[in-house]
């Protein structure tokens, strides 16, 4: 499948261009900020490696495990929510839903053109939702720590 097949013109510029850590993505210092960094990481490799060839991207997004790391990063944002009574909990754990949905077709999609477009898509929604969700809840972390 896709052996050898170049990646539509339209993803390989977004492909070939990593999303680059910036400190500003800190929320926690500690296990969150591990787990987005590797999480960025995963999929800028992924990435790179599609806009080469599909079919090694796939495999880096199974070797990386992905959808494991989203799975358990996720899963520890969610308990501190519990712990933290933090007001926006239902809405920031449907947009984990969301990058679920979005990272879906990394495992399903039959077509590499679709794998590519669907990772680059999941990549930026991630990001995003750092940015816009994630960082978000960070006031409520530093408050719990009294800063
Ligand atoms: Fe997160
Ligand atoms: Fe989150």
């Amino acid at each position: 499948m896709g052996k050898g097949k170049e990646v539509a013109a339209n993803y390989r510029d977004s492909l070939l261009r990593p999303i680059p850590w910036l400190e500003s993505f800190d929320i926690d210092g500690n296990v969150l900020d591990v787990e987005h960094k590797w999480l960025i990481e995963a999929f800028n490799h992924a990435c790179l490696e599609t806009a080469q060839c599909p079919s090694r991207g796939r495999q880096a997004v199974a070797d990386f495990d992905i959808i494991g790391l989203l799975a358990k990063h996720f899963a520890d944002e969610e308990h501190l929510f519990d712990q933290l009574d933090y007001p926006d909990s239902i809405q920031h754990r449907r947009e984990h839903d969301h990058i679920r949905w979005l990272c879906t077709p990394l495992v399903t999609a039959p077509d590499d053109d679709i794998f590519a477009h669907s990772l680059v898509q999941a990549r930026t929604g991630l990001v995003e939702h750092l940015i816009r969700h994630d960082l978000g809840f960070k006031t409520h972390l530093l408050h719990r720590d009294g800063k």
